[in-house]
């Protein structure tokens, strides 16, 4: 599009190839097939539930990635993904010092990648810090469109700043999380809510108990002149108020918290309507300071709009309910606030952070409590979750517990020795750590673990020609075949190799005579409309019906990669 905004950068017109041999990025042409052929994946080990969608994959996630999109594209319903901040340093696990651009293509591809694999109701939550945030924020709108912006989450990293903490200027104690829709038209945006257990504070203020309402009297009847309904106001008497005491709170909590439970329904404190609010004010002056009223009517606008209210004052104050603002929890009261895009330290508290599915992932590890909040907000049962730069495993084993599908991807040896280990004690429930507790995890499940396959293709250093990999026989070049060329696999093992729509594939290795492709269409029979054939070698006399296309490999498959 001319004159669209966008980030440059240099080389942003290239691609990168992770070496997994330097453990280095390499600046290569987008059409490379190191980063551009769609590789297959092989399963490695299953562990638990043999029938589990679950999947660990170990590998760079540009490729890793790629070779879900074939079977997964449009269906992630959350996709939390904690990058390597750019903050400079090594870590012990990873490194985290890339140069700016090498970051930024790093991102942009995957995103890319990300974006497919997301369902039109989905969200994407990208953990970052100050270093990379804005970039990547600029980024985002080019790739998920500026309109599907839902939120910046300041995420408060550790609590007070000490005078020893770091920071040249101000201390940074926040980390950024930026979150996307696919769709905002798509996504449910209904009130999120925070539930926090009811605090001195707030009883401070809800502290009147409406014993009995008594009897009311009409004393004002009158058109509003907002929707033309009727508003009646009435006086009572004989009704009886008291207030809960909070003395002696620290020695008497247990016994204040089952006076409110008792009264919860009766509870409300009194708050000034707005100055600006002419019609509260009419209605008081219809009241005096010292009795209890009610008025009846029809709000023309907010929240309750179109439906029949009554709400009560007292002292000339308006009277707000304590169970309008809150709800009883196993027993318990829970203030409901709005979420904000604030999230405090104390809210999501990580003292036991360094234990969590048992595994040792310093300065870099999330809180299980984050990725349940986000989770709970996001998703429901058998949804499925995905986290490219897994790490320990957070998303994984808190998806799991809550009963999501989930995917992960994880480039470094830890993906076997953090990810398998940690979600293998949480489906052995030995586990106990992070929500276990509070979701009462029992245990179950499985997931299997997948190893990228190889290229398809080689260099012949002798004949300085790309070949086709010579570890690339019977099934797995079947397989590595069917995925460059977008076919799902269908059977291996007789002439039906792949479909896609009506048309299916069949890769050989065999010359490929007229009787070969006899038997062939033979076997296949109505089962197509049109049949691909992927031979090596093929006879020159060959004669083939119309509905019969054959393609020489790899010439047919070189074509689609600089090479
Ligand atoms: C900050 S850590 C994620 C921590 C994780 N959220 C947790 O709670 O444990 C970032 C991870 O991304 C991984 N990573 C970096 N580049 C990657 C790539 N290209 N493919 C897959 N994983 C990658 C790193 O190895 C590292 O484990």
């Amino acid at each position: 599009m001319k004159n669209k905004l966008e980030l440059q950068w240099t080389n942003k017109n290239k691609a990168l190839y992770y070496d997994p041999t330097s453990k280095k990025y390499e600046w290569v042409d987008k059409k490379d097939p190191r980063v551009s052929e769609p590789r297959i994946l092989i399963e490695k080990k299953l562990y638990g539930d043999k029938n589990t969608e679950n999947i660990l994959i170990k590998g760079d996630n540009l490729l890793g990635l790629k070779a879900l999109l074939q079977d997964y594209q449009n269906s992630v319903k959350l996709i939390y993904i904690d990058p390597p901040f750019n903050t400079g340093q090594a870590f012990e696990h990873y490194d985290d010092g890339f140069e700016h651009s090498i970051w930024l293509t790093m991102m942009r591809d995957r995103l890319f990648l990300l974006h497919k694999l997301l369902r039109k109701d989905g969200s994407i939550w990208i953990h970052l810090d100050h270093s990379e945030s804005h970039y990547c924020k600029v980024l985002l709108d080019e790739i998920f469109g500026r309109n599907n912006y839902l939120a910046t989450i300041a995420y408060e990293r550790s609590g007070s700043a000490g005078i020893g903490q770091g920071g040249k200027f101000l201390v940074n104690t926040h980390e950024i999380i930026l979150v996307y829709a696919k769709d905002i038209t798509r996504f449910d945006v209904s009130d999120t809510l925070s539930q926090v257990p009811l605090e001195k504070k707030v009883m401070v203020r809800y502290k009147y108990v409406l014993e009995n309402m008594g009897n009311k009297k009409l004393i004002h009847e009158f058109t509003s002149k907002s929707n033309g309904e009727t508003v009646k106001i009435y006086k009572h008497s004989d009704y009886l108020i008291k207030s809960i005491s909070l003395r002696d709170f620290a020695n008497r909590e247990e016994e204040i918290l089952s006076e409110y439970l008792a009264n919860f329904t009766k509870i409300f404190r009194t708050t000034n309507p707005q100055k600006e609010n002419s019609f509260q004010h009419e209605l008081l002056s219809f009241m005096d300071k010292k009795n209890l009223y009610s008025v009846d009517y029809i709000p023309s606008r907010g929240k309750k709009k179109g439906a029949s209210v009554t709400n009560y004052y007292n002292n000339k104050e308006i009277c707000a309910w304590l169970k309008d603002s809150a709800s009883i929890v196993e027993n318990r009261i829970v203030k409901q606030n709005k979420l904000t895009d604030f999230w405090s330290h104390a809210d999501i508290p990580k003292a036991d952070l360094a234990n969590e599915g048992s595994v040792d992932f310093r300065r870099g590890k999330k809180p299980e409590t984050l990725l349940k909040r986000i989770l709970d907000m996001t998703t429901t049962k058998n949804e499925y979750v995905l986290d490219s730069f897994a790490g320990s495993g957070t998303t994984g084993a808190v998806a799991h517990k809550l009963g999501r599908k989930w995917i992960m991807i994880e480039l470094g040896e830890h993906a076997e020795t953090h990810c398998f280990k940690r979600l293998k004690g949480v489906i052995d429930a030995i586990d106990q750590s992070g929500i276990s507790k509070e979701v009462g995890w029992q245990g179950g499940g499985g997931f299997k673990y997948f190893e990228l396959g190889d290229s398809l293709f080689v260099q012949d250093e002798d004949l300085r020609l790309t070949v086709i990999n010579p570890k690339m026989y019977n099934g797995s070049l079947i397989r590595a075949v069917l995925k460059v060329e977008g076919f799902r696999l269908k059977n291996p093992d007789n002439g039906l190799h792949g479909i896609s729509g009506t048309t299916a594939a069949h890769v050989t290795e065999q010359y490929l005579t007229q009787e070969y492709v006899d038997t062939l269409l033979n076997e296949i029979g109505d089962k197509a409309k049109f049949i691909v054939i992927y031979a090596k070698t093929i006879s020159s006399k060959l004669k083939v019906p119309e509905y019969i296309e054959i393609r020489r490999i790899p010439d047919v498959l070189l074509k689609k990669f600089n090479v």
